[in-house]
């Protein structure tokens, strides 16, 4: 298992099938995809198919608008057949190392009900109230300090 950062390109397969099925492939890029400062990483099994992708950015938590040092994680996932095998805690480790060493004080998210353990295992904090996404399902806002 090899874990890097990669182009935004490469994350989107695997967004789409594990996050975001009832859109069309060329509709699940987020607009700060290919903005400067946007980071992808990727998790590749040995035959270098990539199972496992994270996007993050800065941006400060809609409930302190005002903080700096702040990112957003988003596009978490790892596929169906690669899960509960330690592959997205080795990929939110590399987040975590790249959001730390270019200065980031915060990381936070808005984690799907079947996530929040294992963002809680990484030592994220749940805040405020869960929130209804259509076709996502109840989201709860976490959130790290670093
Ligand atoms: C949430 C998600 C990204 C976690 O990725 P993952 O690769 O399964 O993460 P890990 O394997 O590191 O940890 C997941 C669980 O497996 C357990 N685990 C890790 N290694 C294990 C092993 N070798 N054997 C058994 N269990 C193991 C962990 O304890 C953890 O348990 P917990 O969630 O109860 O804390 C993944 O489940 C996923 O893609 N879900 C669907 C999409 C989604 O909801 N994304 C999050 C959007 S906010």
């Amino acid at each position: 298992m090899t874990v890097r950062q990669c182009h935004a390109d490469e994350v989107i397969a695997l967004r789409h099938m594990a996050l975001r099925p009832h859109l069309r492939p060329d509709e699940v890029a987020f607009a700060r995809d290919s903005q400067a400062g946007t980071a992808h990483f990727c998790a590749e099994d040995d035959q270098g198919h990539i199972v496992y992708v994270a996007t993050v950015w800065p941006e400060p938590p809609p409930w302190q608008p005002c903080t700096t040092s702040a990112w957003c994680l988003r596009g978490m996932a790892t596929a169906p057949e690669w899960r509960r095998q330690g592959v997205g805690s080795s990929v939110l480790e590399a987040v975590l190392a790249h959001v730390t060493t270019t200065g980031g004080r915060l990381l936070w998210c808005n984690a799907t009900l079947g996530a929040r353990r294992f963002y809680e295992r990484a030592g994220m904090k749940k805040t405020g109230e869960p929130l209804e996404e259509p076709f996502v399902g109840t989201l709860v806002a976490m959130f790290k300090e670093l």
